[in-house]
């Protein structure tokens, strides 16, 4: 029998754009107030990219911060995967801009769409293609750009969003630190919840697009909420039995920040205290992928992960898609 080779994160980093837009700044944009926004979704603020920052300027900034952690050269990376759903351009990939804004030349680069999910889509992904000893060195990169995809009129929903980046280096390993399991779905009958309808080949765009503001979010937040509570807790506790671990081993779960109440609730039924928890909700809101990757990565730097502690990712969005990683933390 050969040795299990196991995918290890080995560096990981984040980006933020400066400019932060508070709740006391939508008050002015939307009939919203502060008491609102922070009781029913615990954002206090979020990040905005620059109008010359696009999701590749973000990811690769993150990207670099990750390789520098794993002491990886970016030539050095065979594949890199870009979780996005608001990416440069419809095509070419997010991943080929950040493959030349970093200097990856000798990666294979691709974006996937797995919306809020996306980090651990990628992840698994890269797991495999390690297991399999396809690639020896993958750069996953989540990044959204969702300011430019809100309708900000609409104070259903720009209340909730924000930008950012995360990423994460991972390479083989012979020891019992990496990724342990990942488990991912998805539910295809509820496409129409949470969707951009236009621009697409359903819907491309003219006058009467842009018009109905096709081209921003729509999303029907009540429904998503239920499904949401349901989606989190049934994918962290597969993602525990596949590893065979119980919610007394995991040290720190990080979901998915789309909505504090979510969090709190699925953090309940898992029994799980809050020190176990990490939050960064009100910090940033809701930036899709990027909001698990962003979440492991400051988790790290803030010390709340340690060597051979078991850390949780869990996360779900658009598609419906849900999926959640269990990590044996090994930096
Ligand atoms: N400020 C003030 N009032 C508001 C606001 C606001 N920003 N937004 C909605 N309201 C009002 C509504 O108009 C409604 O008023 P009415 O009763 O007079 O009609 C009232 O508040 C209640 O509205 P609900 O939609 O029922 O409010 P709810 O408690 O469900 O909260 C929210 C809305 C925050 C959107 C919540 O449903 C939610 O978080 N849903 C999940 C979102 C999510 O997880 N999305 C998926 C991930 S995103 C991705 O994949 C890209």
């Amino acid at each position: 029998m050969g040795t299990i080779i196991r995918a290890a994160i080995t560096g990981t980093g984040s980006y933020l754009p400066g400019k932060i837009l508070t709740n006391a700044d939508l008050e002015k944009m939307v009939e919203t107030s502060d008491e609102w926004i922070t009781t029913r979704t615990g954002v206090k603020e979020r990040r905005q990219a620059a109008p010359n920052e696009a999701a590749s300027d973000l990811g690769a900034e993150a990207a670099r911060r990750a390789l520098k952690q794993a002491k990886a050269l970016p030539e050095e990376i065979d594949c890199l995967i870009v979780a996005t759903i608001s990416g440069d351009m419809p095509f070419p990939a997010t991943a080929c801009f950040i493959q030349h804004l970093i200097g990856a030349k000798n990666a294979a680069a691709f974006d996937i769409s797995a919306a809020c999910s996306g980090y651990i889509y990628a992840l698994n992904i890269a797991k495999s293609f390690i297991e399999t000893k396809t690639y020896k060195k993958v750069l996953v990169v989540a990044v959204d750009v969702l300011s430019r995809i809100t309708d900000w009129s609409d104070r259903g929903t720009c209340v909730l969003f924000g930008d950012g980046a995360g990423a994460a280096v991972l390479e083989p390993t012979k020891d019992e630190n990496g990724i342990i399991s990942v488990y991912i779905g998805s539910d295809g009958s509820a496409t129409d919840l949470l969707k951009l309808p236009g621009g697409g080949s359903r819907l491309p765009v003219s006058a009467e697009t842009l018009k109905n503001r096709d081209h921003y979010i729509k999303m029907s937040g009540n429904e998503i909420f239920k499904l949401a509570v349901t989606a989190m807790i049934n994918s962290a506790q597969q993602a525990m039995e596949m590893a065979h671990l119980k919610c007394e081993d995991i040290k720190l779960l990080i979901p998915h920040q789309a909505n504090i109440r979510i969090i709190e609730a699925t953090a309940k039924r898992l029994k799980l205290p809050v020190e176990r928890i990490f939050v960064n909700i009100q910090k940033y809101g809701n930036m899709s992928g990027a909001t698990t990757a962003i979440g492991l990565d400051e988790a790290f730097r803030e010390g709340r992960i340690k060597k051979g502690d078991y850390v949780e990712l869990v996360a779900f969005g658009a598609g419906l898609t849900w999926g959640a990683a269990v990590i044996k933390w090994g930096i």
